[in-house]
């Protein structure tokens, strides 16, 4: 990157400005040690001994577990999982330093035309959801209202939803749209219109509901489409594509409404009908992904408001592999998770029809949790009476109770089982332990493979013992001579060709410059001297956490073997020299004899 003066001095601003000692400490508990902190890592899942160091005199973390480490800016990029403008743009705002325009006339010129080009589709949207809405209700067009009010929707859900009809022909919205002055280029991005082959185009939705999908903001981002007319090989629901503005993996149907909810809780369904028959009946936490599985992210976008949630997908095959697929979703996102059954009706739709809203409330209450349901679904598929099959379904069952991690309530669900296999609890519980004591080796050997990849990635492979003591007595060595006493006593006998190739002649490359003019060493202008796979190495150096009381006294150790090293590297040139002299020789010789 190349950036101004201006826009170093701000950075610079920043990091001052931004203590890393208190910042890090509103993520984790520091313990201070001698001049620098320490704590377990924030960045990792660091359960043993305290890797993660913070030294406030440089301003600098690192992480000996995970290896990652820098400034304030770095810290708030792997925490907050921030690219790095966005990472100063924050830290920025919380000290209050003003930040400067640095993108250049043609990215702030790309980024001014795509700003405009959403909010010009949002608008699109919204004047083509009037457009349907106003279809809907028009007296001659009664066939899709009848159709909704046949499914029992009243006209303040009609409304609240913003529900439409797309007309059944080919052009009314493009002539519509085109008199508001959108292109029919411009209706084919929004996934409003089509283009044929020939260059013309054509409505995309015809003769269908119109729901449209609404983002946070309460913009309208898309439309679902629904089928009203028998139709031959025309799917039941036609949805908008992804566009500029529709990303439906991170979208949910009706989390505008629902974000507001006070019920704690989020109810997840298939369908929009559902979803809106829901809230009709005063439910106004129910939402449905749209068209597709649920996915992860829109288990974040859940999480953001209420850690719990019930599982309300439809009663057939397909729903109840969704309902598995979606709850390991949501537990892994640490939502709590229950499932609604529907003993009667396909859908939560059918279900509150035939049962009422109290009813369905008790459902709700008394909805069993994600992992009875899993136990009850693996029950469904053993014959406990025959030997085999019981010994095969406490199997599944470990496998399943493997992964609660709340003690009591693994005890709870084994006792259970127990009772229902006269099997006892202390051999169920055996074989649960083993399972998960595997799971968690195997995470283990991976968490160890990783590290050892780490080093040798850092050390360019060495891992035998000399080469380590070499390697560390540099890092030593590096972090002392950074001081202007230390390097005036012992900087006539080194230069930075004496360092290992790679990070660390480089790093003894920027030190020897800056002290040789004279200058301080600022540590977060070495470190943005790197690329981010090296900050960890670089802030690991540069910090104080060596606990070095007398830094003169400290360097001969490193200093000495730096050198031995020197030596031997000199020695072996020579004697390497000697042995080509010698081949030469022969080689000459032998040419001669064979003349
Ligand atoms: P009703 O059948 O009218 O009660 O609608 P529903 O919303 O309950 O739909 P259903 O349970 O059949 O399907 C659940 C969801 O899957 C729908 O809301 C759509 O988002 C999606 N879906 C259903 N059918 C189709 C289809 O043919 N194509 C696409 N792309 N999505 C569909
Ligand atoms: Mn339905």
């Amino acid at each position: 990157m190349n950036q101004s003066v201006d826009f170093q001095d701000f950075i610079d601003e920043v990091i001052q400005k931004n203590d890393i000692v208190d910042l890090i400490s509103r993520y984790v508990t520091l313990k201070r040690v001698g001049n620098r902190f320490q704590a377990l890592c924030p960045l990792h899942n660091d359960k043993k001994t305290p890797s993660f160091s913070v030294s406030p005199d440089k301003q600098l973390f690192h992480c000996f577990g995970c290896g990652a480490g820098g400034t304030v800016i770095h810290f708030i990029m792997a925490k907050e999982n921030l690219d790095f403008m966005e990472a100063v743009k924050l830290l920025a705002e919380r000290a209050g330093v003003p930040v400067p325009d640095q993108r250049s006339a043609a990215e702030k010129n790309r980024a001014a035309q795509i700003h405009e080009k959403k909010k010009r589709m949002y608008a699109m949207n919204a004047e083509a959801a009037r457009f349907f809405f106003n279809n809907l209700i028009a007296t001659e067009n009664k066939k899709a209202l009848d159709y909704l009010k046949n499914r029992k929707l009243s006209n303040a859900t009609i409304k609240n939803f913003g529900l439409g009809y797309a007309p059944d022909s080919w052009s009314t919205l493009i002539d519509y749209m085109k008199e508001k002055g959108y292109s029919e280029e411009e209706l084919a991005e929004a996934g409003l219109a089509v283009k044929r082959e020939n260059g013309t185009f054509f409505d995309k939705f015809r003769d269908r509901v119109m729901f449209p999908i609404i983002d946070l903001r309460g913009n309208v981002i898309a439309f679902g489409g629904r089928i009203i007319s028998d139709k031959e090989n025309a799917p039941k629901y036609l949805n908008s594509p992804e566009t500029l503005v529709f990303k439906k993996k991170e979208n949910l149907f009706a989390m505008n409404i629902a974000k507001n909810s006070k019920e704690g809780q989020f109810l997840l369904m298939e369908g929009y009908m559902d979803v809106i028959s829901l809230h009709q009946n005063g439910f106004d936490n129910a939402v449905a992904s749209l068209g597709t599985a649920f996915t992860p992210q829109q288990a974040d976008l859940l999480k953001r408001y209420a850690d719990k949630a019930v599982l309300c997908y439809d009663s057939d095959e397909a729903g109840q592999k969704a309902t598995q697929r979606a709850g390991e979703i949501l537990r892994e996102a640490e939502i709590k998770t229950k499932v609604l059954k529907l003993n009667e009706g396909k859908d939560p739709d059918e279900y509150i029809k035939l049962k009422g809203p109290e009813m369905f409330r008790f459902s709700l209450d008394n909805a069993e949790s994600f992992i009875e349901y899993k136990i009850h679904s693996i029950e469904k598929k053993y014959n406990l009476e025959d030997t085999v099959e019981k010994i095969e379904f406490i199997e599944q069952i470990a496998k399943v109770f493997a992964n609660i991690k709340n003690d009591v309530e693994r005890e709870v669900y084994i006792k259970k089982i127990a009772r229902e296999t006269d099997v006892s609890p202390d051999n169920i519980n055996v074989r649960v332990r083993e399972i998960a004591r595997k799971s968690q080796k195997i995470e283990a050997s991976r968490e160890l493979s990783r590290e050892k990849r780490q080093f040798e990635e850092r050390t360019g492979g060495r891992s035998d013992l000399e080469k380590m003591k070499l390697y560390n007595a540099e890092k030593l060595l590096l972090n002392l001579i950074c001081e202007k006493d230390v390097f005036k006593a012992v900087g006539n006998q080194l230069s930075p060709a004496d360092f290992s190739e790679g990070l660390h002649r480089r790093l003894a490359e920027i030190i020897f410059e800056t002290l040789g003019k004279g200058e301080k060493i600022n540590p977060a202008a070495v470190i943005s001297l790197f690329e981010s796979s090296e900050l960890g190495l670089v802030s690991e150096i540069l910090s104080d956490d060596k606990n070095v009381d007398n830094r003169l006294e400290a360097v001969k150790m490193p200093l000495r073997i730096v050198l031995e090293h020197k030596r031997k590297i000199a020695d072996e040139a020579s004697v390497q020299g000697g042995d080509a002299a010698k081949l030469q020789e022969i080689m000459d010789r032998l040419k001669k004899e064979k003349k």
